[in-house]
């Protein structure tokens, strides 16, 4: 991970997003939460494209944790499709695409045909630029956990921070600047449990299948008014 820079910036390198809301979005609608997440992804193209257009280094999207899997089978069902249909559009249209994508969570949960596409993606991309991190079968503390046995398997007799980054999912994507909930609920879910440290936190009401480019314009706008100090004075 890069050094934090503590120079106000107004614009930050890395958002990462927690998109809460397509249940109850749905619910007011009287269709069922498998809508919502229907429109989560048409937001979720819309803030990805935004974010790139405006010059950010990283975003992250939470897009299913490791406890998600407590849903409803359909739901859970919905969600992965969701997500295969995505990643086989960006696959089609790799050449087009522009984004370093990186899965953050662990993959071997899932079945050989998504597992083989994932990592495809990440080979096929891993000299873009851009990146966009797809929190996939992601929980925080799973994702210490495994950076634990990863240098415990290297039979290390002591770590450093520098050397624990290197093993996290994040390992190749700037310091997270800032994370924004969707939704209401002001709590970080098991999410970017080490990255969070020192990153501006953001929450709306807005339900993540509203939010959009005017939204962003907003939490970047809020960003900008946060004195960032780190620890410092
Ligand atoms: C939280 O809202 C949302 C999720 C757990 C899933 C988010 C997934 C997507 C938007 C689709 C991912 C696909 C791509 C391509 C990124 P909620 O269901 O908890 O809403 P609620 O709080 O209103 O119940």
């Amino acid at each position: 991970m890069n050094e934090l820079s503590n120079t106000a910036s107004t614009l930050p390198r890395h958002i990462a997003f927690i998109m809460d809301g397509n249940g109850r979005w749905a619910q007011k609608r009287g269709m069922p939460r498998e809508y919502g997440h229907r429109f989560g992804v048409k937001a979720f193209r819309t803030v990805l494209e935004y974010c790139d257009k405006l010059g950010l280094e990283a975003t992250t999207f939470y897009a299913f944790s490791t406890e998600n899997w407590k849903r409803p089978r359909r739901e859970v069902e919905a969600i992965l499709k969701l997500m295969d249909t995505y990643l086989a559009e960006c696959e089609k249209k790799i050449d087009e695409y522009a984004f370093r994508i990186v899965f953050l969570g662990d993959k071997s949960v899932f079945d050989e045909k998504r597992r083989a596409r994932m990592i495809r993606l990440e080979e096929l991309t891993a000299m873009r630029r851009r990146i966009l991190n797809i929190a996939l079968n992601y929980g925080g503390r799973d994702e210490i956990v495994n950076a634990c046995n990863r240098l415990l398997s290297e039979n290390r007799a002591c770590v450093t921070t520098e050397d624990f980054e290197k093993v996290l999912y994040t390992k190749d994507s700037p310091e997270v600047d800032m994370i924004v909930r969707t939704g209401g609920d002001l709590r970080i879910s098991n999410f970017l449990l080490w990255q969070a440290a020192y990153a501006e936190l953001y929450f709306t009401d807005v339900l993540w299948p509203d939010f959009g480019t005017a939204d962003v314009d907003a939490a970047i706008a809020e960003f900008s008014t946060r004195k960032r100090r780190f620890g410092g004075v």
